[in-house]
C-alpha cells in the first residue's frame, strides 16, 4: 500500500480499532434482543400455511379468551395504509384480502407470556379459499397463470442495447451460449430480527430496532400507522449482519402497530424458522448467456437474458433486475450488448437484496463464459481477461464512459503471479484428490442504480471544545461508524478518538439512506466530509479574527488552529467554541452529497448509473475429492480496488467476510422453498471451510470519494464463487452451471465422464 503522509490525511489509512468491536468481543454490546423494556407484552405473528389462498374468515374470540392474551390484531386494525415495502409498496403488514406465501403474516398476537402467545395463536382460527400457486417465473408470466398480484405477475423488466450484436455474432470467430442457474439464499446472520417498542411520554412510537435503515423504517412504520414521520422514532441497536435482508421492515411494523395501539411497551424475536420461512432471500437467477469473440479472444458481443424469481411481493426486487442487467458484462469492454432482464412474482418466499443485488449471480456466468471463450481460443484464463478489461477511456454496457479509477487491472496483474505458480503445480496430488485454480473479476456501481441515494450528516463543535458526529447511517459490522469518524477527525486536524458519535436514531441524526449497495463510505463519507469542512470554515474564520491574521496561514492541528508561518500563535478550539457561543455563531454544520447519475434510458439502457465502480480479481485453489465431490477451498487471493483503504483492516474484514459468504454462495448455501427452515438444513461456512485468504488492497483513488475512497462490502463477495467454479472446471475438465456446486452437483459432473485426468478412485 501507498505510503501517505499524515499531515494531509491524519488516520486515513490507519488501521485504528473498529467502534463497537470491544462491546461485542466482551459481550455488552446491547442487540435487539437484549432491549429489556419494563413489563413488556410479548408479540407472536400467525402466518399462513398455504401458498396462495384468499381469506374469507379471522376469528379470534377464543384466542383472546386465552389466560395472559392481551389483543389480537389483524388488517382491520392497522390505522394507516397496510402497504409497505422501499421501492414498490406491495407488501401488507398482516394481509388483508389474500395470502401469497406460505410464511405471509395474517394476525398478531400481544401476551404476557410466550406460552400464553403460543397458546393464543393456536386458537385463532382462519379460513381460506385456496388457490392455485405458481412456483416457477417462466410459468408465473405466462399465458392464464394464475394472478398473484393484481396489477400481474411481472415485477419489472430492463433492456440494455449497444451497438449491433446480431452483426457481430455473424463474424465473431467463436461463440459460446450456456443456461446458468441459482438458487435462493438465505442471509443466515448470527443475530435474529427482533426489537421492542413503546410510546414515551410525547406520543411516539419509539423502536429499537436490528436495521440498515432507521429513516426508511421511520417513513414505512408511519404509514402504516397513518402517523407523521415526527411521531415514529427508531433507534438502531447493535446489529449482528444485515447483508440485505434487514434493509426490509421485519419486526418494526408489528412493533409498532401494537406499541401504538396498546399504548403499552412491547418486544418480539423471530425464531430462525421463522426468519427462514418469512424474511427476504437472495434472488434466484436463470441467465441464458451468449458470448462472441474473435480469434485473438477480443469480445465482441454478448447477449444476456435473466429470468428472476422475486417470490411473493418485490421487496428490492426491481433494483436486482437493473443491477443484474446493469453488470452483466462484467468488467470488461463489450461493443456489442443486448441484456434483457425480467422478473416476475410467484408464489415462492419473498426474494430481496442479499449482498450484490443479483451481481454475485450475474458474475458467475460472465466470469465462466471468459473461461469457456478462454479454452475454445486456447488461450490462458488470464489473458483473455487482460485482453478485455476495462481501462480509463473504457464504456461500460450503459454506454458510460469511465473517466478515473479504473484500478482492474492492477487487480488482475496483483493475481497474476499467484495463478501462474499454482497453475505450475501437479494437477493430480494423489489418486483421488484433483487440484484446480481459477479466476474471478468483478465490477460493481458504488451506490443505487441511477436513482437520487443522497446522504447528510452532521457535525458539531460544542461549547466544551467537544466534537461530535451525527450520522444517521446504521453501522451493521461492516466498520461505517469508524471509518466516518476517522474522515471527520483528519478534516479537523483530530485524532479519531476526539470526535464522538451519534448514529442511526432518527429523533437525533438526519437521513444518511441505507446501509447497503456499498455506498457508506462513499457517500455518506462525502456527506461527513462536507458537513465538517463548512464547520472547518467557521473555525477559521474566528480564529483568523482571534489571532489577528488571515485565514490563508491557519490551519487546525490535534485541537488548535495553528498559524502555520509562526506555530507559537494559536487558539484551541474550545477558544474558538466559547467565543461563538457568546457571539450565537453557530457551530453545528449538516453535510450533503448524492452521486452525481442519470437514469437509465427505458428503451435502451443508456445512462450513467454509478458515480463510481469499485473492482477486483479474486483467486481460488480448490481440492476435490473424485470420490466424495467434497470441494475443498484451499486458498483465496483477493485483490480488490477500493480506491483508498480509510481503514485497511475494516478493508481486509470485509473481505474475509465475503469470501465466506461467497464459498457457502459457491459450494453449500441452497434455500430450498417449503423444505429449509434451520440451520440443520440449510449449510453455511464455519471455520473449519475457510482457506487461507490472502487480501490485497489496491488504491487507484476516486476523484469524487471521500480522500478518494470507494467502497468494498458487496464486491469482497462477488468473484468468490466465479474463482471457485472456475477452478472445479480447470479441476475435472467438466464445468458447473447451476449453484451452489453441493456434493450431488459436483458427483454428478465428475461421473459425467469428461474428467480430463483418468484414475481410478478405488484402487
Ligand atoms: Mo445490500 S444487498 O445493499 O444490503
Amino acid at each position: 500500500m501507498t505510503k501517505i503522509n499524515e499531515e494531509i490525511f491524519g488516520s486515513i489509512g490507519r488501521d485504528i480499532p473498529r467502534i463497537g468491536a470491544d462491546a461485542k468481543l466482551k459481550g455488552s454490546a446491547i442487540f435487539s434482543n437484549d432491549v429489556a423494556l419494563k413489563n413488556a407484552l410479548l408479540l407472536k405473528v400467525l402466518r399462513s400455511e398455504l401458498p396462495h389462498a384468499l381469506i374469507e374468515t379471522i376469528e379470534c374470540q377464543d384466542a383472546l379468551n386465552t389466560p395472559g392474551c392481551v389483543a389480537v390484531f389483524t388488517a382491520r386494525d392497522i390505522p394507516g395504509r397496510n402497504r409497505f415495502g422501499i421501492i414498490n409498496k406491495d407488501q401488507a403488514l398482516l394481509a388483508d384480502k389474500k395470502v401469497r406465501f406460505i410464511g405471509d403474516p395474517v394476525a398478531l398476537v400481544a401476551a404476557n407470556s410466550e406460552d400464553s402467545a403460543r397458546t393464543a395463536l393456536s386458537r385463532i382460527r382462519v379460513t381460506y379459499r385456496e388457490l392455485a400457486p405458481v412456483f416457477d417465473p417462466e410459468v408465473a408470466l405466462a399465458p392464464g397463470a394464475p394472478l398473484i398480484h393484481e396489477k400481474g405477475n411481472l415485477l419489472g423488466t430492463r433492456l440494455i442495447k449497444k451497438g449491433v450484436p446480431d452483426a457481430a455474432f455473424e463474424k465473431a470467430d467463436v461463440v459460446i451460449e450456456r443456461l446458468y442457474q441459482t438458487s435462493f439464499a438465505e442471509h443466515a446472520y448470527l443475530e435474529p430480527d427482533a426489537g421492542a417498542a413503546f410510546v414515551d411520554e410525547d406520543g411516539c412510537v419509539v423502536i429499537y430496532a436490528t436495521t440498515q435503515n432507521p429513516h426508511y423504517d421511520q417513513a414505512d412504520v408511519a404509514r402504516l400507522l397513518g402517523l407523521p414521520e415526527n411521531k415514529i422514532r427508531i433507534i438502531q441497536t447493535a446489529t449482528g449482519g444485515g447483508f440485505g435482508s434487514k434493509l426490509d421492515l421485519n419486526t418494526q411494523g408489528f412493533l409498532g402497530l401494537a406499541a401504538y395501539l396498546l399504548n403499552r411497551s412491547v418486544r418480539m424475536t423471530f425464531s430462525r424458522e421463522e426468519a427462514f420461512l418469512s424474511t427476504p432471500k437472495r434472488h434466484p437467477l436463470k441467465i441464458r448467456y451468449k458470448s462472441a469473440a474473435d480469434k485473438d479472444g477480443r469480445l465482441l458481443a454478448v447477449d444476456v437474458k435473466i429470468i428472476g424469481d422475486t417470490g411473493a411481493y418485490a421487496s428490492y426486487g426491481m433494483a436486482v433486475v437493473t443491477r443484474s442487467a446493469a453488470h452483466a458484462t462484467g468488467p470488461y469492454e463489450v461493443p456489442n450488448v443486448h441484456i434483457e432482464s425480467i422478473f416476475a412474482y410467484t408464489n415462492n418466499p419473498i426474494a430481496g437484496a442479499m449482498r450484490g443485488f443479483g451481481v454475485p449471480q450475474i458474475a458467475f456466468a460472465h466470469e465462466s463464459q471468459m473461461d469457456l471463450l478462454a479454452e475454445a481460443l486456447g488461450i490462458s484464463p488470464l489473458e483473455i481477461r487482460r485482453k478485455n478489461l476495462l481501462r480509463l477511456g473504457s464504456t461500460t454496457a450503459t454506454r458510460q464512459e469511465l473517466t478515473a479509477s479504473v484500478g482492474i487491472g492492477e487487480c488482475l496483474e496483483a493475481v497474476a503471479p499467484h495463478y501462474e505458480r499454482i497453475k505450475k503445480n501437479a494437477p493430480l496430488l494423489d489418486k483421488r484428490v484433483l487440484r484446480g485454480v481459477g479466476l474471478g473479476c468483478m465490477m460493481y456501481g458504488i451506490g443505487n442504480t441511477g436513482v437520487q441515494n443522497p446522504s447528510t450528516a452532521q457535525v458539531e463543535l460544542q461549547s466544551n471544545g467537544q466534537v461530535t458526529l451525527f450520522s444517521g447511517a446504521a453501522d451493521i459490522g461492516q466498520g461505517s461508524s469508524t471509518v466516518l469518524i476517522q474522515i471527520a477527525a483528519t478534516e479537523l486536524g483530530l485524532d479519531p478518538d476526539q470526535v464522538n458519535l451519534v448514529n442511526a436514531d432518527t429523533g437525533l441524526t438526519t437521513s444518511a439512506g441505507a446501509t447497503s449497495a456499498s455506498r457508506q463510505t462513499y457517500i455518506s463519507g462525502n456527506a461527513v466530509l462536507d458537513a465538517t469542512k463548512k464547520l472547518k470554515e467557521t473555525l477559521l474564520t474566528q480564529a483568523a479574527t482571534m489571532l489577528k491574521t488571515s485565514r490563508g496561514v491557519l490551519s487546525l492541528r490535534k485541537g488548535k488552529i495553528v498559524d502555520s508561518s509562526n506555530t507559537e500563535r494559536f487558539v484551541s478550539m474550545e477558544q474558538v467554541a466559547k467565543r461563538s457561543e457568546r457571539e450565537g455563531i453557530p457551530l453545528k454544520w449538516q453535510g450533503f452529497f448524492d452521486p452525481e447519475t442519470t437514469p437509465l434510458d427505458q428503451a435502451t439502457g443508456e445512462g450513467k448509473p454509478y458515480a463510481t465502480f469499485a473492482f477486483a480479481t479474486q483467486l481460488a485453489e480448490v481440492e476435490i475429492d473424485i470420490l466424495t465431490g467434497e470441494v475443498t477451498v484451499v486458498k483465496i487471493v483477493a485483490a480488490h480496488d477500493v480506491g483508498r483503504a480509510i481503514n485497511p483492516d475494516c478493508v481486509r474484514g470485509q473481505i474475509y467476510g465475503g469470501v465466506a459468504m461467497g464459498l457457502g454462495f459457491a459450494l453449500m448455501e441452497e434455500f430450498i422453498p417449503g423444505k429449509t427452515i434451520s440451520l440443520k438444513d440449510y449449510h453455511v461456512p464455519t471455520c473449519s471451510d475457510m482457506p487461507v485468504v490472502e487480501a490485497i488492497i489496491i488504491e487507484d483513488p476516486e476523484p469524487t470519494g471521500p480522500f478518494g475512497a470507494k467502497g468494498v462490502g458487496e464486491p469482497a463477495l462477488i468473484p468468490t464463487a466465479p474463482a471457485i467454479v472456475n477452478a472445479i472446471a480447470d479441476a475435472l475438465g467438466v464445468r458447473i452451471y447451476f449453484l451452489p456446486a453441493n456434493l450431488e452437483r459436483v458427483m454428478k459432473a465428475i461421473h459425467s465422464g469428461a474428467i480430463k485426468i483418468r484414475v481410478n478412485p478405488i484402487q
